[in-house]
């Protein structure tokens, strides 16, 4: 899903080379060698991952595979080309614990294999690469597959009652406002640790609420449950709120709200795109 929205916001700008899974597999570290030295890029963005969370729990093999060998595949081929890296992380590296927004100096602490995973990708990529930029990014939606929004949304349409939990606060993430934000770090960001999500917070409750608001189903009912109640078997963080931190220190545009970025998507489905 990011990964496209990379490809097509950027690609008005600059020469893309998109590989999806089936053509770059990013365990295989000779095979990227193989693309990226051909490709020849001055910069990688990696936004390749095992994301199904609670499949993770139980082939954490894999997990760890594709979300932290995969990376450090990327950050070795790239330190050896002396080409800069960008991966993009997740907020699941947090566990939710801390009262206010997460800044990129918190310590992780993930709850699930997922998370564990992703973190230690992180780390891989420093460890083996100085010319690298991680990106946090958080309850990403945007086109090309069904996310939290086109599922609310769809609900809506069927008049579905919704059960939505109510403990989970979280800075949602449009795929294409981020690839704007990616391209905006590319060029002027100093490498480092990035949190970067559409401005402000909401909870779980609130956000569902108004996307049915926006797309004109806002009599669906809302069913608050708790976490637990899910019975899913990843354990999620309660608090996967995103400070920008960094982003504001150094000066770059922040993304717009995520109510307007709601409103955009909605728009975008809504003129019978996927
Ligand atoms: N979605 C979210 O809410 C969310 C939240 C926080 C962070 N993130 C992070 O954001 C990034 C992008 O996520 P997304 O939502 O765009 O996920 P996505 O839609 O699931 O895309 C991940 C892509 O990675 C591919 N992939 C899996 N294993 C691979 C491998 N070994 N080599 C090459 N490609 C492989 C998948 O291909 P197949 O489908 O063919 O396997 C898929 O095309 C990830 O780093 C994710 O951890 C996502």
């Amino acid at each position: 899903m990011l990964a496209r929205a990379i490809a097509e916001v950027l690609s008005p700008r600059h020469q893309i080379v998109a590989a999806s899974h089936a053509e770059a597999d990013i365990t295989d570290e000779r095979a990227m060698r193989e693309i990226l030295e051909a490709a020849q890029p001055d910069a990688v963005v990696n936004a390749a991952a095992f994301t199904d969370v609670d499949a993770c729990e139980t082939q954490q093999e894999l997990a760890f595979r594709v979300n932290a060998e995969g990376p450090r595949n990327l950050a070795s081929i790239c330190r050896d080309s002396d080409i800069p890296l960008m991966h993009v992380s997740t907020d699941y590296v947090f566990d939710g614990e801390k009262a206010d927004p997460y800044v990129e100096e918190d310590e992780p602490r993930p709850l699930s294999v997922y998370g564990r995973s992703k973190l230690e990708g992180e780390r891989e990529v420093g460890k083996h690469l100085d010319r690298c930029w991680i990106v946090r990014v958080c309850g990403v939606f945007g086109p090309y597959r069904n996310n939290f929004v086109s599922l609310v949304a769809e609900s809506g349409r069927k008049g579905q009652p919704l059960r939505i939990v109510k403990d989970q606060r979280l800075a949602p993430t449009y795929t294409l406002d981020a690839a704007m934000g990616i391209e905006r770090i590319l060029r002027r960001g100093p490498y480092g640790l990035y949190h970067l999500t559409n401005q402000g917070f909401t909870s779980r409750i609130e956000f569902t609420r108004e996307i049915l608001r926006q797309a004109g189903f806002h009599h669906v009912l809302v069913i608050p449950i708790s976490s637990e109640e899910t019975m899913r078997p990843a354990r999620r963080p309660r608090n996967s709120q995103l400070e920008n931190a960094h982003l504001k220190r150094e000066g770059i545009e922040l993304l717009p709200a995520w109510e307007d970025a709601v409103r955009r998507y909605l728009g975008h489905l809504s003129a019978g795109n996927s």
